[in-house]
């Protein structure tokens, strides 16, 4: 016999497989769900768990130490029926790392999984060899220990396998965590309590609480069990008037519209890369995988409040899913005013006559019309460049994201952002058929022979090569840098 929630599950799977379908034959928009703003309710309600935060004083030799050991586990989403789940430092995500522009850091990564991985910094600004992209493979038993000085503005960044081929798979299982870099703004900012970092993921979990997998082709499986910090249901009592949520779009393929269900506005204070140069008030915003917002809400005593997602119009949005059930407590401790101000970075500006490189995204799984290639360096760029990258999507929902850069978004078909997107960023959703162009500023770290990576951040399109690599080189050397990458970079 089959539960209610099981009919549910499969009736959703038919209709996500129509949908690819529709997709794959260009009806997507004919055949898309329209109208209904009906919630769809968690099949449980937990407390909102909160990672465990790691802010290590540092050693002796100035270097703060973070012990990340990867490895399998047992989850329960659902109570009493545990799932075999992948984590870090746990059976399922990771511990949040905190440090602070300056900080020299040290990661050592323990591959405890059946399987090599690798570990890399979503946002980071370090030298290639630190990135953990797939040319830093760990092997099962093995350690990697990168190292490097943070130095870029505070943020909100995040960390998760980049294994080739392999990315959707580690992800899923549950292989990621969150990074903040910490400002000075005057933002609510005690961790767990008034700045709560919400790691959004879409996962299908059986009635036995098994997590189901798959290798299913164009977007990969979509769920509508939303996990939020590993949380089913999630729901979470806050005590002050102003609280920061650090929202992280932690899903394969899920595109977020992110709102109040009473449809309050907010303030954004940080993109991607960082703070705003002021706060941005909105009651919506669009998260694509890997996309983060730092957002600053009001409540007033004893008030419910539901953070949810709204429909939007293509395959990979249609959720109108409850994401984080709210209450404030009767009695709020008065937060401090929001400021004016914010010391965000302002836009990349791009001196006239700048580089322009064109990227055309099409099918699932090409860059240019080429599939990834390891070995091949697609793009040289001189240290401390600043660009114009101009990504064309040729077909249905993608984003697109680069290593070791701050970009803003100049416009998307001409559009400039909104304020709230308007801060830097290094992950842009792309919309179907539409083009964006960036304003890049790369990085000083040099590094001939080692590359970083950008690509669609949908992990399923990853995996199959919309992926292509770039060196940063010394500014006049770019003609006769290596075009292939020879591997004498990997780790064990
Ligand atoms: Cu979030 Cu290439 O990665
Ligand atoms: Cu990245
Ligand atoms: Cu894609």
């Amino acid at each position: 016999m089959r539960g209610p929630s099981q009919d549910r599950r499969l009736v959703v799977m038919r209709r996500r497989s129509l949908l690819t379908l529709a997709v794959l034959t260009g009806a997507a928009a004919a055949c898309a769900p329209t109208g209904s703003t009906e919630m769809r309710r968690p099949r449980a309600e937990n407390r909102l768990r909160i990672p465990p935060l790691r802010d290590p004083r540092p050693g002796a030799d100035g270097v703060r130490r973070f012990p990340l050991t990867l490895r399998t586990g047992h989850t329960e989403f659902l109570t009493g029926k545990p799932a075999e789940t992948w984590g870090i430092n746990g059976s399922y995500l990771g511990p949040t790392l905190r440090m602070r522009r300056g900080d020299l850091v040290a990661m050592d990564v323990r591959n405890q999984l059946p399987q090599p991985s690798t570990l890399h910094w979503h946002g980071m600004r370090l030298p290639a060899r630190m990135d953990g992209g797939p040319h830093q493979t760990i092997a099962t038993g093995g350690t990697w220990s990168p190292q490097w000085r943070v130095d870029q503005p505070a943020a909100t960044l995040w960390y998760h396998p980049h294994p080739h081929g392999e990315t959707a798979d580690h992800v899923w299982r549950g292989l990621a965590g969150m990074i903040i870099i910490a400002d000075d703004a005057g933002l609510p900012a005690r961790y767990g309590h008034d700045d709560i970092p919400l790691v959004i993921q879409d996962r299908v979990i059986g009635d036995d609480g098994e997590m189901e997998h798959d290798k299913r082709p164009t977007f990969g499986l979509m769920g509508d069990d939303i996990l939020v910090n590993g949380t089913l249901g999630a729901q979470l009592e806050v005590y002050t008037t102003l609280v920061r949520f650090r929202l992280l779009n932690g899903s394969n393929a899920r595109v977020y519209h992110l709102g109040f269900a009473d449809g309050r506005e907010f303030h954004v204070v940080a993109g991607d890369a960082g703070l705003l140069t002021a706060p941005a008030a909105t009651a919506r915003i669009t998260l694509s995988p890997g996309e983060r917002a730092e957002i600053v809400v009001a409540f007033a005593p004893g008030e419910p409040a539901v953070l949810r997602g709204f429909a939007g119009d293509d395959d990979v949005d249609d959720g109108n899913h409850q994401i984080l059930r709210i209450s404030a407590a009767a009695d709020l401790s008065r937060s401090p005013a929001l400021p004016d101000r914010l010391p965000g970075a302002g836009p990349v500006a791009v001196p006239a006559g700048a580089r322009v490189r064109r990227f055309k995204l099409s099918g699932h799984d090409e860059i240019n019309d080429r599939e990834m290639d390891m070995n091949r360096v697609d793009e040289v760029v001189p240290a401390g460049a600043r660009e114009i990258w101009e990504v064309r999507n040729a077909v249905y929902a993608h984003n697109f994201h680069i290593h070791g850069v701050d970009f803003t978004v100049l416009d998307v078909d001409g559009t400039p952002p909104p304020a709230w997107q308007a801060g830097r960023k290094d992950t842009v959703y792309l919309p179907p058929k539409k083009t964006a162009r960036l304003a890049v500023e790369f990085d000083r770290h040099t590094d001939a022979a080692t590359p970083y990576m950008y690509h669609c951040h949908i992990l399923r399109h990853e995996d199959d090569g919309m992926m292509g690599q770039f060196t940063v080189v010394p500014p006049g050397t770019e003609s006769w840098a290596p075009r292939t990458v020879s591997h004498a970079g990997h780790h064990r």
